[in-house]
């Protein structure tokens, strides 16, 4: 019993030693989507408190990021999570895709999929408010019709370019 436990401790000890490289931007936010579109101040406090973690370059990592496996877990939901949607390089996509991630954005918030609730039941701070919902999907619908594949009330009003 006693070798179990301290062979346990041991391959514990060795997953500590691989750790992630985290997601820590340095900054340059020259291609984030606040260039594309000023972002009312309540809006970014959202995305920020609810989406950053996940849709930027710069994650906030709480204490038990520090311990694997769990660090390892957090790392692949950020990666995927970028891959989907990076607010920090939203200059990256094309008009195209602007408009559907937009449009995907006011989606998580009208269906609520968004913040998951694996990081909410942790992040109470994310539990966005209607209000706040509200804020932020009037913003992506700002920025859907200055594109003008949708009109004002989010309607289609143009074929989208084939790429
Ligand atoms: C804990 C990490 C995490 C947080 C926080 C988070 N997301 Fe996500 N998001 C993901 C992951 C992972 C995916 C891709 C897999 C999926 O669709 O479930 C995703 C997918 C999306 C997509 C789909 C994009 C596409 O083109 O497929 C949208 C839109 C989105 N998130 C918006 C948001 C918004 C808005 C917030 C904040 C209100 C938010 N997310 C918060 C992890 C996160």
């Amino acid at each position: 019993m006693k070798k179990v436990i301290i062979t346990i401790v041991f391959l514990f000890g060795i997953l500590q030693l691989i750790r992630p490289t985290k997601n820590i931007g340095n900054g340059d936010l020259s291609r984030s989507i606040e260039v594309k579109s000023p972002m009312p101040a309540n809006v970014k406090a959202s995305l920020q408190k609810a989406c950053y973690d996940c849709h930027s370059n710069t994650t906030k990592y709480p204490w038990y990021a520090e311990i694997q496996p769990v660090g390892w877990y957090l790392t692949n939901h950020v990666r995927e999570g970028k891959q989907h949607l990076n607010f920090d390089e939203f200059l990256n996509y094309d008009s195209n895709e602007m408009d559907e991630k937009m449009e995907e954005v006011i989606e998580s918030q009208t269906e609520g999929w968004m913040p998951m609730d694996s990081y909410t039941l942790i992040h109470k701070e994310a539990i966005l408010t209607a209000e706040e919902k509200n804020a932020i999907i009037a913003y992506a619908k700002a920025i859907r019709s200055s594109i003008g594949n949708v009109n004002s009330t989010g309607e289609e009003v143009r074929e989208k370019e084939e790429k």
